[in-house]
């Protein structure tokens, strides 16, 4: 189907104009290539609860929520409220803030493995913190993270991120591969890549490189290595080998935070020792944090003569992210996770059902919030059994750009939802619908990939 570039004129001229101008000053025309599109991306105008208009005047239906970000949808009164009264007083000092405290509180009460915290502005600071608080601790040099892991844009957090059957080598010791022409070596030799949920080849290559890991990095529901959970077992195994390696184990739980009350870690026996988080605690604005063992986070405490990792940032703990964070994670409580998680599962059953009436080979992933559709009959267990050769991305790609030029419907651009407290059972019928047509639409050329 030509997807319409003829329709995609009409409903976006403004969008088009505006692209002209991006282009001349922002390379690409943006400034997140995650929301660039062909042949140009359409511009939000204003968007309320689980809808968002653009500039051109056209209504969606929002799965995205800005990339598992926005737990309760857009402008939610509540924190429009609180921020608002903060912006009269004063947005960023060099001086602490109540707030701060308070929030900090707030999120140290949530889950049993955070004893102290600390805030930054995005998740790729908190991992990248995460990061060299395990090396300062440790005093070890490398990393292990997981092939196909997306952890922000830390140099040695994005290794092999993007891996793929032209350069990710044996799976018994897969390779580490940059991300960005220019990565030095010296990065590339310090971190050392395991297959998710592999438990006997992850052991394995973690032997091999024993006294040299400060932490095994897991983010325990990963949504660009397929968004299926770590096994149990898998857990168990990684933590039981950093207490025998004198490692810590440390969970990116930026995404996955929202999966139960007290993150994705409230699912296993074993806890981490640090947990990066983002995305949702923001209540809309930027925001990053690092919470953990009090020994562990204490490398970075003033107070110390020997101060192991001197950590700042200009904006972190500002007080408009902490309010809003405040506000919208009092509102997630273990009530509201409870209820956007069983809306979620509704709407994966009745996708079920639009793939069966379809007649189509595709398989959901997910975990609480939180779901990811495969072109694969059988829901994939790893990451080179998710991984999405180019026609299998086209195909996707087509069904994404029909839902959001035909139904009006917004999902990631990895064919995921991620939902919002926003979102009802009309929307959720809605979805189910439109993936309906849109499975039949792709239908023919799913032939290709199930012989
Ligand atoms: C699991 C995970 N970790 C870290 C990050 C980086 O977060 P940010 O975009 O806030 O830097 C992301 C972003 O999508 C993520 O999905």
């Amino acid at each position: 189907m030509k997807l319409d570039q003829k329709g995609q004129k009409e409903e976006c001229g403004t969008s088009k104009l505006i692209f002209d101008r991006a282009v001349k000053v922002l390379p690409g025309g943006v400034s997140r290539n995650t929301i660039y599109r062909k042949p140009y991306p359409y511009y939000a105008s204003s968007a309320k609860g689980s809808y968002i208009r653009d500039i051109s005047g056209v209504n969606r239906v929002d799965f995205a929520n800005n990339m598992a970000s926005l737990i309760h949808g857009h402008s939610h009164p509540a924190i429009i409220s609180g921020v608002s009264e903060q912006l009269q007083k004063g947005t960023a000092f060099t001086m602490g803030t109540e707030a701060e405290v308070a929030y900090a509180e707030l999120l140290i009460n949530r889950a049993p493995s955070f004893e102290k915290i600390r805030f930054m502005n995005s998740g790729s600071e908190a991992v990248m913190t995460m990061i060299k608080a395990s090396r300062a601790y440790t005093g070890k040099p490398k990393i292990a993270k997981a092939e196909g892991a997306y952890h922000g844009t830390y140099d040695y957090a994005e290794i092999s991120q993007t891996s793929s059957p032209k350069n990710w080598g044996d799976i018994n010791q897969p390779n580490a591969v940059p991300v960005v022409q220019g990565t030095p070596k010296g990065i590339l030799d310090d971190v050392v890549i395991y297959p998710f949920n592999d438990v006997e080849r992850t052991l394995n290559i973690l032997d091999q490189n024993a006294d040299q890991i400060a932490c095994v990095v897991i983010d325990p529901v990963p949504h660009r290595i397929g968004l299926f959970p770590a096994t149990d077992s898998f857990i168990e195994a990684i933590y039981n080998w950093t207490r025998k390696n004198s490692a810590l184990m440390v969970f990116d739980e930026v995404v996955s935070f929202r999966v139960n009350y007290s993150g994705a870690q409230q699912n296993y026996d074993h806890k981490p020792d640090l947990t990066a988080m983002a995305k949702i605690i923001g209540g809309g604005f930027p925001i990053g944090a690092l919470a953990g063992k009090s020994e562990i986070m204490q490398v970075m405490d003033p107070r110390q003569t020997f101060l192991r990792h001197p950590q700042s940032g200009t904006f972190s703990a500002n007080p408009v992210s902490s309010i809003a964070g405040r506000i919208a994670m009092e509102m997630f409580d273990e009530q509201a996770v409870l209820n956007l998680n069983a809306l979620t599962m509704t709407a994966r059953k009745q996708i079920e059902e639009s793939i069966k009436i379809a007649d189509v080979p595709i398989s959901i992933t997910g975990e609480g919030s939180m779901f990811r559709l495969h072109l694969l009959e059988k829901a994939p267990l790893y990451y080179r059994e998710a991984y999405e050769s180019k026609q299998v991305k086209d195909v996707l790609k087509e069904l994404i750009d029909y839902l959001f030029i035909k139904e009006n419907i917004i999902m990631v651009n990895t064919c995921s939802c991620m939902f919002a407290t926003t979102l009802t059972q009309k929307e959720v019928d809605r979805l189910s619908e439109a993936l309906l047509n849109g499975f039949k639409l792709i239908r023919p050329k799913l032939e290709q990939f199930n012989h």
